[in-house]
């Protein structure tokens, strides 16, 4: 296992799927929160870290939206996400591709260029510094209107060539995608990439919405997709992304067990899979944790893990040879280890 550890840590990885609020660990919350006079109802980070303890992904949020409420100034935004580069950095992640949740903020009176502008200057220094190369997807909060969503967009747009795509996130369960159909077209037509979370808690008929309703170029979650036969057959066929995300689903009660992650299946029928880690400071790991612990509950061959590694490039929105270049550093490095 110290050799699959090793194995994990030299391949050089992208991660897609990755909340920077839930990034946020209880020691720099401990930091902000003094700096801010901002009153947390913990007095330490043991004690932090013992209320995480969800039974579903509702559980998770209330404290993840909680959490973030400590976040005011742009200084907060920048110091959060470069302790995120930081740490990935030296878990060898090479590009990222990360979400931000404007509503979070702007619902409490902190300004979008605030939040933005602080997240920016982060992932700039993280590409000249740490040699991290990087997109920027804002998320739309799925428990609130389409007109926030719309709000959300028209305060993006100045800042449109800082932003690359949108995403949907939050409480899935009763909030389906054709309750954004509208904010989609309309972020598309802006020249945003379109993501979505689909199918981790909600129902396959979900991710049949993202994709024939918000026409998605990029599927997050996706995990039960494998109720639906005809919807795999779709997905492969398009080789849709799928941006799974193992210690989040075992955290939140998706799965009950890592043992039982349903990832070879998923590969055997030719899904386009990619490993991340969601809310890591929240689910107990970053990426290697991620791969390590799912590569040792199921048991994944070092070449699976190849394959998983390069899919992160594959299903990135670098361009065709950047994509090339890193693929092929994955298979140098994977004969070399
Ligand atoms: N699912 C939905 N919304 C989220 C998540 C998630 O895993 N993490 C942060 N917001
Ligand atoms: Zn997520």
């Amino acid at each position: 296992m110290k050799d699959i550890h090793s194995f994990i840590q030299k391949l050089p990885k992208a991660e897609l799927h990755l909340h920077i609020e839930g990034t946020f660990e209880p020691e720099l919350m401990f930091v902000i929160a003094k700096r801010n006079n901002f009153q947390i109802p913990f007095s330490s980070v043991e004690e932090v870290k013992a209320a995480y303890q969800f039974n579903n992904l509702q559980e998770f949020l209330d404290i993840y939206y909680a959490g973030a409420n400590v976040l005011l100034t742009e200084q907060d935004f920048f110091e959060l996400t470069w302790a995120y580069l930081t740490k990935v950095a030296s878990q060898n992640v090479k590009h990222v591709e990360i979400f931000f949740d404007p509503q979070t903020h702007t619902e409490r009176g902190v300004e979008f260029h605030t939040v933005l502008i602080g997240i920016y200057k982060a992932l700039e220094e993280g590409e000249k510094e740490l040699g991290i190369t990087f997109r920027l997807i804002m998320s739309y909060l799925r428990h609130i209107s389409e007109e926030s969503a719309f709000e959300t967009l028209r305060q993006s747009l100045p800042f449109k060539d800082l932003i690359d795509g949108v995403g949907l996130d939050s409480s899935e369960v009763g909030n389906p995608p054709e309750k954004f159909q509208n904010v989609f077209k309309a972020s598309a037509k802006e020249g945003y990439k379109l993501c979505a979370h689909g199918g981790e808690e909600g129902p396959a008929e979900y991710i049949w919405s993202a994709l024939d309703i918000l026409k998605i170029d990029r599927l997050d979650h996706g995990n039960r997709c494998l109720e639906d036969e005809k919807l795999v057959e779709r997905l492969v066929q398009e080789q849709m992304p799928l941006t799974l995300c193992p210690l989040s689903n075992l955290e939140l009660k998706v799965i009950q067990d890592l043992k039982t992650y349903p990832l070879k299946k998923m590969m055997e029928a030719g899904l386009l899979v990619t490993l991340n880690s969601d809310d890591p400071a929240y689910f107990g790991g970053y990426m290697n944790e991620n791969f390590l612990e799912t590569a040792k509950a199921i048991d994944l061959s070092k070449e699976e893990i190849v394959t998983l590694t390069k899919n992160g490039f594959e299903a990135s929105w670098l361009t065709a040879e950047e994509k090339e270049k890193w693929k092929n550093e994955v298979d140098r490095v994977a004969k070399e280890a």
